[in-house]
């Protein structure tokens, strides 16, 4: 009997116990009752703007090493009025779009461009350029303008500036900018390959190199 009260008395210290620890179900607390590993709210790390020994200054902020370059919109360099027409498309100090790409036009630039337009502009604008893309068969855009057109009079005429931002933009009300999928440089190859199918589909059999017309349908 004795033997009995004392296995009582252990099970309702064990209950008394686990439920100290714990607690009981439902219960909000401030921090972790119990805390096994630190979580990562609670870690050695640096604030910015404050003192501190680890660095040679005493600041935990530190400067950008020397030679850092602004590469990104948003960064220096990029304000559409002040950057260079590399990084905005623009005319520096002015609201002109650049006339033409700002930077070579190579082979290796237009398949570049080639297959990220494939990637991010053929579901809308379709493979040439002609705005019947997969969205437009779905349903899903019932407007895609053509960036090339079909009755082979003219183009979209604006400057490669102009494409450029409207890539980077995008174009009210339903084209969404790129800007943050598509790298400054991957942009111009674009705009190149974009003017590329406009060439391609305003060209004449002449144009085509003999060898190459017997392939042609
Ligand atoms: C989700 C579908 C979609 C995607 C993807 C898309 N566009 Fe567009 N784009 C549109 C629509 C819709 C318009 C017409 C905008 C409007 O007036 O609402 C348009 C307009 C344009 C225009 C202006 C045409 C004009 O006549 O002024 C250009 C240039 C253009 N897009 C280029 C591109 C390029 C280059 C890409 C790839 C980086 C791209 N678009 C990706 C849907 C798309």
């Amino acid at each position: 009997m004795r033997y009995f009260f004392a296995f009582l008395l252990g099970v309702a210290l064990l209950a008394l116990t686990v439920f100290g620890i714990a607690g009981r179900r439902g219960t909000d607390f401030r921090k972790p009752p119990l805390e096994i590993f630190n979580d990562m709210v609670r870690q050695a790390k640096l604030r910015p703007q404050v003192p501190n020994s680890f660095f040679a200054d005493g600041r935990s902020s530190q400067h950008l090493v020397a030679g850092t370059v602004a590469q990104r919109i948003g960064d220096q360099g990029n304000d559409t009025w002040q950057g260079t027409a590399q990084n905005t498309g623009m005319v520096p100090g002015t609201t002109n779009f650049v006339a033409t790409i700002p930077v070579p036009v190579t082979t290796a630039l237009l398949d570049r461009g080639r297959e990220r337009y494939n990637i991010s502009c053929l579901p809308c604008h379709g493979a040439t350029g002609d705005g019947n893309g997969i969205t437009k068969k779905i349903g899903a855009m019932a407007v895609v303008a053509p960036l090339v057109d079909a009755a082979g009079k003219n183009a979209i005429i604006i400057p490669d500036g102009q494409v450029f931002r409207i890539i980077s933009d995008g174009k009210a009300p339903n084209m969404q900018g790129y800007a943050a999928n598509i790298e400054i440089n991957d942009r111009w190859a674009i705009v190149a390959y974009v003017r590329a199918l406009q060439r391609a589909r305003f060209a004449t059999l002449d144009e085509v190199p003999a060898a190459e017309r017997a392939t042609l349908k």
